[in-house]
């Protein structure tokens, strides 16, 4: 994907453009805690979430990152008391449906991944519009992990796989890391380069199990909403300090 002159601009000085993570992928957590520590209830931390997404989204467009994953609910979110689920449901559908215009304006691609037949229908029409929409837009790649979980994602691969050898379409010997990878999700998404957690927790809980294999972890204990462009720029600068192997060895 090619950078757009604006990116080049932008970059602070002191990050490589050519070190940059082709995709970023963020487990946003710490809403609710921001929330309480201000006396709010839980639900303005998400809202307040969203508004340093939409941020961050167009930070890596202005720097130069083609591709940015959320992980917005998992499948073991539906635990949450009801009302918060509830919450969350009616908030992904009103931005989308606020944020769409812009969206296209701005030439973003938008993506859904997850088991989405499980989310309420008038949420699922939202996601397939915003999909449907920007399907053709060629600028940064914007992938939302909703109702989403690593090994449920994994699971249904193997389903879908073993039910074509059933039906005589493949043979199981034809199945390779390749054939694997156009079962999930993600088919034809990066790997994430780098995976960012925010409020401390040295977790992956669930999120991209398959892609994340060689992916560089950065946690911050700085929670979601607070997370801002300087926040990101010190992750950049501490992945670009990595030495990424892939299980080599450098000599
Ligand atoms: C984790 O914080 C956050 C979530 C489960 C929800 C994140 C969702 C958003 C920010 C909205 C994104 C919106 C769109 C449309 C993509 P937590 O509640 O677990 O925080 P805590 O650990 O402090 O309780």
């Amino acid at each position: 994907m090619s950078l757009e002159p604006i990116a080049l601009q932008q970059l602070p000085k002191d990050l490589d453009l050519q070190r940059l993570p082709q995709h970023v992928a963020v487990i946003m957590d710490g809403n609710g805690r921001w929330a309480k520590n201000r006396g709010r209830p839980r639900i303005m931390g998400h809202q307040k979430g969203v508004d340093i997404l939409k941020n961050l989204l167009y930070c890596c467009r202005d720097w130069g990152v083609p591709a940015l994953t959320a992980y917005a609910f998992s499948t073991e979110n539906w635990g949450r008391p009801s009302e918060e689920v509830e919450f969350l449901m009616t908030l992904f559908e009103r931005v989308l449906r606020r944020e769409l215009e812009e969206m296209m304006a701005e030439n973003v691609r938008i993506r859904f991944v997850g088991n989405l037949e499980k989310l309420p229908q008038s949420l699922q029409s939202e996601i397939a519009k915003a999909m449907q929409d920007t399907e053709a837009n060629s600028g940064i790649q914007f992938t939302v992990a909703t109702n989403y979980g690593g090994r449920e994602e994994i699971v249904q691969a193997c389903r879908a796989i073993a039910s074509k050898v059933e039906q005589g379409y493949i043979q199981a010997t034809d199945i390779d890391e390749d054939l694997f990878e156009q079962h999930l999700y993600t088919k034809g998404l990066h790997h994430p380069d780098l995976l960012i957690r925010t409020s401390g927790e040295m977790r992956i809980s669930n999120f991209l199990l398959w892609q994340m294999a060689y992916a560089e972890i950065y946690v911050t204990d700085t929670l979601w909403p607070d997370f801002d462009r300087s926040e990101f720029h010190r992750a950049l600068l501490a992945y670009q300090k990595r030495d990424r192997r892939f299980g080599r060895v450098n000599i």
